[in-house]
């Protein structure tokens, strides 16, 4: 009876919705949302998080760490529409481990403050890297006990100090080079082939009941990279390595490159078999736009890839993450790395305005 109740109320309320619009930009207004298989209204049925709550997926995102202390807007869409976030640079060595002797947990801190007050998961990025180094580390010929102990001593001080706090962690960033072997950084140079085992181990050591990651990107297809990612954690995996999953970071443009349904699924299912999770990590769609504005065209082709990458993840037999890299067109590293001639890669434009990627993605998540 209550359940009638609440379904004649929720009915009521959709059809008021549909007859006054009060959305600020009709156009690009996310569907009315039905209720769940429970019957039940959904808590909040307009947001993304709303909805993959329901569907019992983490929708995440990057964060930056200027507008989360310093803009109100960006702040209250990140908790209304996200239940999982990743730090965009704070946990990187750069900002964390500023001298061999110092750590510096601040700007990370307050981003986990933030998460275990809105109730969201946090996935740790990254433990192990060959970029955004601090130059104390970078600058300095280690031997090869000396490397091994400054890396344990990272992983451990930093996986120690977020403790549960932390549900997931990038241990090993991008390791493999496009052709599919090793590529050459200070870890690999120094320490050799062993390094990746042995973040790994040291990792689960300090927080065994983490979700391990190895994450890369150029790896959402089939081809001679995500291949040699496949071997590498295939490796591992028969090692006994407490590796858990595999992140596709997903950098992806409008202008070509990312995988069809069929490709993706087909990867997303081989790490699978292999018993490890996999995570969509870093999405992001850039559009070759310069200094000007996306064409609706443009905004379409977008809103079906992030489309397709959902469904493949929904779909899947273990893939619960789906991380974007930011979510506002505001703060999208893309006009940087790009050095401005892609942009507007993100699900919200520059004002925090729906774009039609979305509404993609609610239309998947119900
Ligand atoms: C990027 C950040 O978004 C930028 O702000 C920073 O200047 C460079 O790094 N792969 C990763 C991320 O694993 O850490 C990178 O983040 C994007 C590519």
């Amino acid at each position: 009876m209550r359940n009638l109740t609440l379904l004649l109320v929720f009915a009521l309320a959709v059809t008021l919705i549909g007859a006054c619009d009060s959305s600020p930009n009709n156009d690009t207004d996310p569907d009315p949302a039905p209720p769940d298989s429970t019957g039940q209204q959904n808590p909040d049925p307009t947001t993304l998080r709303g909805w993959a709550d329901s569907a019992g997926v983490n929708i995440g995102t990057a964060v930056a760490d200027n507008p989360l202390r310093t803009e109100d807007q960006y702040a209250e869409v990140l908790t209304r529409e996200f239940n999982q976030v990743t730090p965009e640079n704070v946990m990187k060595w750069n900002t964390i481990h500023p001298s061999r002797d110092s750590y510096n947990f601040g700007p990370g801190d307050t981003l986990v403050d933030t998460a275990e007050a809105n109730d969201m998961d946090v996935h740790g990025h990254t433990l192990v890297w060959h970029s955004q180094n601090p130059s104390w580390l970078e600058d300095n010929s280690w031997s090869e006990d000396t490397l091994k102990t400054i890396m344990e001593d990272h992983i451990r001080t930093v996986v120690n100090h977020y403790g549960d706090r932390v549900q997931e962690w990038d241990v090993v960033n991008e390791a493999i080079g496009d052709g599919g072997s090793r590529r050459p950084t200070i870890w690999q140079n120094t320490i050799g082939d062993e390094y990746i085992a042995e973040a790994f181990r040291i990792a689960d050591d300090a927080n065994p009941d983490a979700t391990l990651y190895y994450n890369d990107y150029g790896i959402t297809g089939l081809n001679n990279k995500s291949d040699g990612v496949y071997d590498l954690v295939r490796n591992l995996v028969e090692q006994e390595v407490p590796i858990d999953a595999v992140g596709l970071q997903a950098h992806l443009s409008t202008d070509g490159g990312a995988p069809s349904l069929e490709e993706l699924s087909e990867n997303i299912q081989r790490f699978n078999e292999l018993g490890l999770e996999v995570g969509i990590t870093e999405l992001d769609v850039a559009i070759p736009i310069g200094d000007g504005e996306p064409t609706d065209e443009q905004l379409q082709t977008q809103a079906d890839i992030y489309e397709r990458m959902l469904t493949a993840c929904m779909e899947a037999d273990d893939c619960s993450n789906f991380t974007m890299w930011g979510f506002t067109d505001r703060h999208s590293w893309i006009p940087n790395f790009s050095d401005g001639e892609d942009g507007a890669a993100l699900i919200f434009d520059e004002s925090y305005d729906y774009k039609p990627a979305y509404n993609a993605l609610i239309r998947v998540l119900n």
